[in-house]
């Protein structure tokens, strides 16, 4: 039977797609027929509220703050984006503005109550009494790994982690994650996405040969989504992407496959590729630090075992999208 999927976006790195990623997963998954609640944890003016057309001026009836910080006297109350597939607990600026520093002290006055390393669930509970009408709750995080972000991954069963693959730069920040996770106490499951890749820019190909060595298998190379002028169209504007180009096209199998990956974990059957990185999740997927000899990252080669299969055939008009590395 299925259970109830709860799916974090977060990373390191500000503007890596992390509330794109939770739009185009929420509408994918509930496309697919699926109930999806998304909550909107991220302050920023074009969050995860806006783009999915959500009105967020002040005062809401009911807001994220008001789901994470529990009993207000306001009843538990979504905002229907998809009528009975999709629904948001929207969020804005001045709402989330505080619920860093609220959170914080909560645990603080807690952990003095209680004494011990306490786990910072409130969110995790707090989910557990709104989530029964759903099968995914999916929740757009702040960038880095502050009070909120911390309680959205405590309260995760699985952990998308967009890299934006416009610099070999970025694909560092991926062991920051890690050691966070380190010390939070239950475990997710991660996959890092592979993000606004260009596949003719050498910045982003030398970006996707550090990310296949850092991640390992956790990297979802079968989901990498394309820099896609439309994506960023789509998200200014408020609507659904609409695939009217082949980079469109790589994007839309990306997230399709996403979307199957999610399904397939709430449903017990992701006996696919996709998921095998991410199997053991205590298991540290970042070897240790570099050798001073190591090869130059553009030379830096995948082992041949840690490459997926291909994307797409090679007459596939898809297959420009095709990662460079070994045929
Ligand atoms: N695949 C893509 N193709 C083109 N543009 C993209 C893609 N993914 C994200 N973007 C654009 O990149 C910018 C940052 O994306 P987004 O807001 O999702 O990042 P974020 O990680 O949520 O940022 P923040 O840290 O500010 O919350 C946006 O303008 C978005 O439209
Ligand atoms: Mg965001």
């Amino acid at each position: 039977m299925a259970e109830i999927l709860r799916v974090v976006v977060s990373a390191r790195k500000g503007g890596c797609g992390k509330t794109v990623v939770a739009v185009l997963v929420a509408r994918e998954l509930a496309r697919r027929g699926r109930r999806v609640l998304v909550l909107d944890l991220d302050p920023q003016r074009v969050g995860v509220s806006l783009r999915l057309g959500a009105p967020v001026d002040p005062p809401l009836p009911y807001t994220a703050v008001d789901l994470v910080l529990g009993p207000s006297g306001r009843p538990f109350s979504a905002h229907s984006v998809i009528e009975g597939r999709l629904d948001l607990v929207p969020a804005n600026q001045r709402d989330l503005a505080p619920l860093e520093r609220l959170l914080a002290e909560m645990h603080e006055r807690r952990t003095a109550a209680t004494g011990g390393d306490l786990r910072r669930d409130l969110l995790d509970t707090r989910l557990a009494g709104v989530e029964v009408d759903y099968d995914f709750v999916l929740v757009d995080t702040p960038t880095g790994f502050g009070e909120v972000t911390t309680n959205a991954l405590e309260a995760a069963d699985v952990v998308l982690s967009p890299i934006d693959m416009s610099s070999a730069d970025n694909v560092e920040s991926l062991a920051d994650l890690q050691e966070h996770l380190e010390e939070v106490k239950r475990q997710p499951r991660v996959f890092f996405i592979p993000n606004k890749y260009v596949a003719r820019e050498r910045q982003s190909q030398a970006a996707l040969a550090r990310a296949r060595v850092l991640c390992r298998g956790r990297l979802l190379e079968r989901a990498l989504l394309p820099s896609c002028a439309a994506v960023a169209q789509a998200m200014a504007e408020r609507r659904d992407f609409v695939a009217t180009s082949e980079t469109a096209e790589a994007l839309s199998l990306g997230v399709w496959r996403l979307g199957r990956l999610l399904i397939g974990l709430a449903e017990g059957t992701a006996g696919e590729r996709l998921a095998e990185g991410a199997r053991d999740p205590r298991r540290r997927w970042l070897p240790p630090p570099r050798a001073p000899k190591q090869r130059p990252v553009l030379d830096a080669r995948p082992r041949a075992h840690a490459l997926p299969a291909p994307i797409a055939p090679r007459s596939s008009p898809l297959s420009r999208f095709r990662p460079p590395g070994p045929s």
